[in-house]
């Protein structure tokens, strides 16, 4: 197998490139379509302040790489979300990668400052976890990209992540969640920007620039998402893809081109008011991330917690993830 750029011997062969590639003009070939993605949905602008949520898996490593190599200035965030060994290793992985390139790394633990974890805040909040997960993520995101003065959060979300959420907005015909799905939510309402710039990215090509690059990453998945709807999207997209490379591509692109426009929604309906405890734009008087807190923790300090009602979530929140 032979580089399809210099003919050099290639170590990876993508098929919906029809090409393969020796390291050095793979790792090009990454750092080609980050920018590429930047630029095609313009998510950054030169010189901008950038804040990476490192999971310490191998898309947010890999991103917070590409973007310190394309010259932007990148900082990391790591939320501890008490999700037992998962949590404590990722924790560590983020922080070698950090400290062995002498980066900057916020660390923010829920358990010190919020005052509990997923598993127990989800359980006694009565959501599922990757829902209160999701929640809470995209609250202490935003909070840390607006606290820190920053122009924009980045996510290691990939082309494998973006078609299977676009196949389950699709299946189940979410059309206000079809309305947000884009590589790039700008700043609005007291939001931060929000960008993934690893669309045009696979799982398994981000796998492979770790390891040419030396990133040691988590290869385990959370353990709450086992058997979770999304990974059974991707199973089912790997399926097609096996048989039609460039099948997820064509879905992506081709909605964000031809489809995205028909589910946008009007400007300007939603009125955001500040949350009364912590501040940040809420659709209600209390933001959903302080009710799930003070759900969460109402059961750690109450003897009898099946007592707590389960939170009442209205229907302005299920809006999409900001
Ligand atoms: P997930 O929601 O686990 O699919 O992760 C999507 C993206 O969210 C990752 O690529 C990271 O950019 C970010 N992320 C996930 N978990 C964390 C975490 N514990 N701390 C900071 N960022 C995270
Ligand atoms: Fe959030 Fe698993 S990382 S529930
Ligand atoms: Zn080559
Ligand atoms: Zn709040």
């Amino acid at each position: 197998m032979k580089c399809t750029v210099c003919k050099e011997p290639a170590i990876i062969d993508i098929r919906r490139h029809n090409a393969k590639f020796c390291p050095e003009h793979f790792l090009k070939l990454c750092r080609d379509q980050t920018a590429k993605a930047i630029k095609e949905f313009s998510l950054l602008e030169p010189g901008d302040r950038v804040l990476v949520a490192v999971s310490g898996g191998k898309d947010s490593l890999g991103l917070w790489d590409l973007l310190l190599d394309l010259g932007y200035r990148a900082d990391g965030l790591y939320l501890g979300l008490g999700i037992g060994e998962y949590s404590d290793q990722s924790g560590d992985y983020a922080r070698a990668f950090a400290r062995e390139r002498g980066l900057n790394l916020t660390e923010i633990d829920i358990r010190d400052d919020y005052g509990f974890d997923i598993p127990s805040g989800a359980k006694a909040a009565r959501r599922v976890p990757c829902s209160a997960c999701g929640l809470t993520k995209r609250h202490l995101f935003d909070k840390a990209a607006i606290d820190g003065g920053y122009d924009a959060v980045a996510t290691g979300h990939n082309l494998d992540d973006e078609a299977a959420v676009l196949f389950g907005n699709v299946l189940h015909w979410h059309p206000e969640y079809l309305a947000r799905q884009h590589p790039l939510l700008p700043a609005r309402n007291g939001f931060p920007k929000k960008v993934k710039p690893l669309v045009r990215l696979g799982e398994r090509e981000m796998a492979a620039y770790c390891l040419l690059r030396g990133i040691d990453y988590i290869v385990e998945e959370c353990p709450m998402a086992d058997g979770n709807r999304h990974l059974r999207y991707k199973a089912v997209l790997n399926e097609l893809e096996l048989n039609t490379p460039g099948a997820k591509a064509d879905f992506f692109f081709g909605f964000l081109a031809r489809g995205a426009e028909h589910f946008a929604l009007p400007e300007g309906d939603d009125s955001l008011r500040q949350c009364d405890r912590c501040g940040a734009p809420s659709s209600g008087e209390v933001c959903a991330f302080c009710r799930l807190t003070e759900r969460a923790t109402a059961s750690t300090q109450s003897t009898n917690a099946t007592e707590s009602a389960p939170v009442v979530f209205t229907g302005r929140d299920r809006r999409p993830p900001q």
